[in-house]
């Protein structure tokens, strides 16, 4: 790739200035790193992306992830080569990112603006050049890093940017109309958290247990939280792109926002890609977030909003009359919430052996749809539906897959008991063996 090739012109004009060079491919930039550096510093940058990677993929080990990326970021930070090439491997996300987040920080007062965990500095350059009468400061906990990007802002020329060596959350140069975080904000360690009921996706209660009673994990992130509410001034705007993976995460993520006085008012998707990470492609929300006076409100529907599809119905009329059809997750969810109203109904609730809530429903609908809808707590979701006619068929083959997760031993607790429920479904839908 070369600099006319990012699609965003003001940052191909900073990285052309700083002397990066922009990869055309992931093996053409892990070569170029290769040849670059001696063999022990890419041979420790490998295992330690390695195992930044492993710890990703295996999200039960919290305090795992949050020491490997630390090394991972303090490794790179000593080797100012490398740390200059991770930056250029990372081009395709501020390509991505970088005009969405200034197009942020333009809609509000912007005279001092902060970039918190500002790595090489090219996203703090681009936020100095996108607004030229406004101060910009990128705070790095990472002397190398701080370094490099030091040594990117003399090169490029751009006056009103500088760096500070420092934990964000003890940074004190304070206010600033904008706060900047992106992927700075320690979000691997958000925990995941059961819905409160399992037709719902709220985590009401469950979340409150959480806050009330706050593990090492939630005050780290609460800590961050707290920092960007610190050294924003009042009215002013934080804009946030943190790896937040999945709805469970997203939801107690804006909850911690809020409890540090952080009022989300705008969330949207933003896709990402670059060569530094293994290049495919990733999708994480930006998030516009105002200051408020105390602890801010967490408009949960706002985020489940976004995490799922626009409810619509099943197209009924369109069924099939021999099968059922099948929708699963966000889908299955919004058809079931939309299937017509006057429903004939036979329920069943299950509490698993690890801790899952799970509900069944199989029922008929105005007479004519049959259905059988399962939830649980874990957001898993499945919504079998056809003609009233293939009723008995559907809950023979719904009873039987009840009978084998049973026979699983993994439901600890039923609510009819299993037999009873089973003897149910068949005597009321005429269900034979
Ligand atoms: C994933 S990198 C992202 C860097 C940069 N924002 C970007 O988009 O390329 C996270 C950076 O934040 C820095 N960082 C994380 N926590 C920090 C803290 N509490 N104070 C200062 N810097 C921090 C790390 O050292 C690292 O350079």
């Amino acid at each position: 790739m070369r600099h006319e090739q990012l699609a965003d012109e003001a940052l191909a004009r900073v990285v052309s200035a700083a002397g990066l060079e922009v990869p055309d491919s992931r093996q053409a930039w892990e070569w170029r790193l290769q040849c670059a550096l001696p063999w022990p510093v890419f041979d420790g940058y490998r295992r330690r992306r390695d195992a930044c990677f492993a710890a990703a993929e295996d999200a039960g080990d919290v305090a795992r992830s949050a020491s490997v990326n630390d090394e991972f970021f303090a490794f790179v930070s000593t080797h100012p080569d490398l740390c200059r090439h991770f930056a250029a491997g990372r081009l395709g996300y501020y390509d991505a990112l970088l005009a969405k987040v200034a197009d942020r920080v333009r809609g509000a007062p912007h005279a001092r603006i902060l970039d918190l965990g500002s790595f090489a500095g090219l996203s703090t350059l681009y936020l100095g050049a996108a607004f030229p009468g406004s101060r910009v400061v990128g705070v790095e906990r990472h002397q190398g890093a701080v370094a490099v990007a030091e040594d990117a802002r003399r090169r490029t020329g751009i006056a009103n940017v500088s760096f500070a060596c420092a934990d964000y959350a003890e940074f004190d140069a304070g206010p600033f109309d904008a706060v900047v975080s992106l992927q700075a904000m320690p979000a691997y360690l958000i925990p995941w958290l059961p819905s409160e009921r399992p037709e719902d996706y709220s985590r009401g209660s469950n979340a409150d247990a959480a806050l009330g009673a706050p593990d090492a994990t939630v005050l780290a992130v609460e800590r961050a939280a707290a920092a960007v509410r610190r050294l924003l001034a009042a009215g002013g705007r934080a804009v946030l792109h943190e790896r937040v993976v999945g709805l469970a995460r997203a939801l107690f993520f804006h909850r911690l926002l809020a409890r540090a006085g952080l009022e989300v008012s705008d969330i949207r998707w933003a896709d990402w890609h670059s060569v530094s990470q293994r290049d495919v492609v990733q999708s994480f929300p930006l998030v516009v977030a105002t200051a408020s006076g105390g602890a801010a409100r967490a408009d949960e529907a706002a985020i489940i909003a976004l995490y799922s599809l626009p409810p619509s119905g099943p197209d009924l009329a369109g069924l099939p009359d021999a099968h059922a059809v099948t929708y699963s997750d966000f889908q299955a969810h919004a058809a079931f919430a939309a299937l017509p109203a006057s429903r004939d109904e036979v329920g069943i609730r299950m509490g698993l052996a690890d801790g899952r809530r799970m509900h069944g429903y199989f029922g008929v609908a105005d007479g004519r749809w049959a259905y059988i809808y399962r939830c649980d707590t874990c957001d898993e979701r499945k919504l079998s539906v056809g003609h009233r006619n293939i009723a008995p068929a559907l809950f023979r083959t719904g009873l039987d897959e009840l009978g084998r997760l049973m026979a699983t031993g993994q439901p600890v607790h039923c609510d009819p008991p299993f037999d009873t429920f089973r003897y149910r479904v068949r005597k009321h839908f005429k269900v034979k063996d």
